[in-house]
């Protein structure tokens, strides 16, 4: 397996990323905001320290939930505690899981929205992460995808996107995200 499957973004990239400047490229409510409603069960994979979980638990709403997961327990605390302090705890499952999986059958089946910003490439097989997500998505669910592009090549997003289409997602539409690709797909 080519060495940049097994790299994961550092601690200290997580800072970077959650550095409140970002909005003005990619603001959450601008990216998110017409794909999650109120009552939503939302799923951030590789979340980091939270920089769309947070704006999210918000467009969730009080009768709503996130379901926060990232491979590192680093990213997972400094997100429990900011959550903490935006009291938006009571929307947020914040966990660490494998690399290699998910761990969370108990919400298969129920989950309305997903988001995997910038950390698809970092997954170690990603056929079995596509197909954990559709298991997680309701029926006609959708998953935005972004990846970072420069980091990510044309070539390996178009094979990423083939591999979700394999496990049942249809893309619905390209979107514009700085610096990034971006597409939302549909769960069949
Ligand atoms: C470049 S960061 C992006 C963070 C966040 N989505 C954002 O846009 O601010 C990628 C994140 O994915 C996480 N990650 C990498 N491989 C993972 C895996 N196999 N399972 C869960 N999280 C993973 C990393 O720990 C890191 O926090």
């Amino acid at each position: 397996m080519p060495e940049h499957e097994h790299h994961v973004c550092p601690i200290w990239v997580g800072h970077l990323l959650n550095n409140p400047l970002r909005k003005l490229y990619q603001n959450p409510q601008k990216i998110l905001g017409r794909h999650v409603r109120e009552g939503m069960t939302v799923l951030d994979f590789g979340c980091a320290m939270g920089f769309f979980t947070l704006p999210l638990a918000r467009m969730v709403g009080p009768e709503g939930k996130v379901i926060a997961v990232d491979v590192q327990a680093g990213m997972i605390n400094k997100l429990a505690k900011r959550a903490q302090k935006a009291s938006l705890s009571n929307r947020i499952t914040a966990r660490v899981c494998p690399p290699d999986a998910l761990g969370l059958e108990e919400f298969n089946g129920k989950i309305d929205f997903a988001l995997a910003f910038a950390a698809v490439h970092e997954v170690p097989d990603t056929s079995h992460f596509f197909r954990e997500v559709s298991t997680l998505l309701k029926s006609a669910g959708k998953f935005l995808l972004a990846e970072p592009k420069g980091h990510v090549s044309d070539s390996r997003f178009k094979a990423t996107l083939t591999i979700a289409e394999q496990h049942g997602f249809r893309i619905l539409q390209p979107l514009r995200i700085f610096r990034s690709y971006g597409i939302l797909l549909k769960n069949t």
